[in-house]
């Protein structure tokens, strides 16, 4: 299932991220805010337990949350912009971090690597891992995965596999932008994880970058370009 946002506040903060104007305070005040936004519909579906409450005047019958067991998981660098938005509608949930970059290329084609490890897996798509760390519970978890941009797909398949790979059986992944090809090759490779996604662009350029998009978020959010 895919769930493409049309709200007007969610359209509306993205518009002012996708400005190059915008500064980094800003663009990371936004990314927070409108992750939190798509959480909100992410979380529709969390089941309720009835309670007995009593109010200043009289004994009411309502709901809460059942304590279903949640973790976030942000992809590094661009995903740790979402947490606090996210975590600040869920506060039970633990937190867990999988490091992934995508690799680049120089002008005679050959890699260069920013980080060497043992650590490290290549995806099809070449994507490079340097670090994971999840709760030690995360098998008993519902996960939320949060990267704000879903461009080829490559780092959430990596991110999703690795997940699974840890036991994990319901799993969403939250994005502020994605690309019609990410979202196909997401839904191809892992049909069974729902997409959450701010908004939906043209394409990709030849770069992989998500068109007209806002850049690079980690670049953006930690005001590293
Ligand atoms: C960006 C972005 C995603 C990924 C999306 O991260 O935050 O993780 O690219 O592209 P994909 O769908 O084609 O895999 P990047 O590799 O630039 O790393 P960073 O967040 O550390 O800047």
């Amino acid at each position: 299932m895919k769930k493409i946002m049309n709200h007007p506040l969610i359209q509306h903060k993205i518009s002012i991220m996708r400005d190059k104007n915008t500064g980094t305070k800003e663009f990371r005040e936004l990314i927070s805010e409108t992750a939190m936004l798509i959480c909100y519909e992410a979380t529709r579906d969390l089941p309720l337990k009835e309670v007995q409450i009593e109010t200043p005047l009289a004994l009411a019958k309502s709901k809460i949350v059942s304590g279903k067991k949640i973790a976030v998981v942000a992809v590094l660098r661009a995903g740790l912009g979402m947490v606090d938005g996210v975590t600040s509608l869920i506060p039970s949930a633990k937190i867990g971090h999988i490091g992934l970059y995508r690799e680049e290329r120089n002008n005679d084609g050959c890699v260069q690597l920013k980080l060497e490890g043992p650590s490290q897996n290549f995806s099809p798509m070449r994507t490079v891992q340097y670090y994971a760390k999840l709760p030690e519970d995360i098998a008993d978890r519902e996960v939320i995965i949060l990267d704000p941009m879903l461009a080829t797909a490559s780092s959430a398949n990596v991110a999703i596999q690795y997940i699974k790979d840890s036991g994990v059986k319901n799993i969403k992944f939250l994005c502020i932008l994605a690309a019609p090809q990410g979202i196909a090759n997401l839904e191809n490779t892992h049909p069974d994880v729902d997409i959450y996604c701010g908004a939906l662009d043209e394409g990709l350029n030849e770069n992989n970058f998500i068109l007209p998009g806002l850049g690079d978020a980690g670049d953006r959010m930690f005001g590293t370009k």
